[in-house]
């Protein structure tokens, strides 16, 4: 290492490199947010928002625990809420279905048809061909035997009135009385339903 004397001028003139130290924070202000982090814990666990309405949307826990308005026993189902959950995905919601793949339900001669087929589609399903408006398909229909009578009953009333459709409601005693078929597989084709009409 050069003596000082030795350096040129330039290097003489140049402060050495800044380097980083270690600056605590000073203890004052660290101990009044300490303070502050405490009193929040400590406010927030003596306060129970959890369980005063007024410091939330004001729902009590009563209100939470009652059940919805809809699922109440006795209410009328309804049969458009019902479609869109349950089979607005394949057949749209407009019923027009997908070209090749879900077939319509709109002016289908399905849903104007037989009240009884109708019933047996959504308890059981189908697995095969079947041919509607002029068009075969060959998918699977989902079965619906965990809605009940009185949704799907809701649900078909719903099809054979909406969009295009103008077919008379089905009643839920029809569904009654077809769940008791003892089918347990899906249709193997649309000629497999129309067998139950003979
Ligand atoms: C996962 C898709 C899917 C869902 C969900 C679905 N379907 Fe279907 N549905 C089909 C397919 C595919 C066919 C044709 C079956 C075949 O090709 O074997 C069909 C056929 C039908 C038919 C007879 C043919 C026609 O177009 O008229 C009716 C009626 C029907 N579905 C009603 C319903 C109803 C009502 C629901 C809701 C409760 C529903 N579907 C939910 C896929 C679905």
């Amino acid at each position: 290492m050069p003596d000082n004397n030795q350096r040129s001028g330039a290097q003489r003139r140049e402060s050495t490199d800044p380097e980083e130290r270690i600056r605590p924070m000073p203890l004052l202000p660290a101990l009044i947010a300490l303070g502050m982090v405490l009193f929040g814990i400590i406010y927030i666990a003596v306060s129970g928002p959890y369980s005063q309405p007024w410091m939330g949307d004001e729902r009590t826990l009563a209100d939470l625990q009652a059940k919805p308005a809809s699922a109440a026993a006795g209410a009328p189902v309804d049969g458009a809420a019902i479609f869109a959950a349950n089979c607005a995905a394949c057949h749209q919601p407009s019923g027009e279905g997908l070209p090749g793949v879900f077939p319509p339900l709109d002016g289908s001669e399905w849903v104007h048809g037989s009240p009884k087929i109708l019933a047996n589609i959504v308890l059981h399903g189908i697995d095969g061909e079947i041919t509607v408006k002029g068009n075969a398909y060959k998918g699977q229909m989902p079965a619906f035997p965990q809605l009940s009578d009185g949704e799907l009953a809701g649900v078909l009333s719903y099809i054979r009135g909406a969009w295009t459709n103008k077919s008379e409601p089905i009643a839920a005693d029809l569904l009654a009385q077809e769940r008791k078929s003892g089918r347990t597989t899906p249709f193997e084709s649309g000629d497999a339903l129309k067998a139950l009409e003979k």
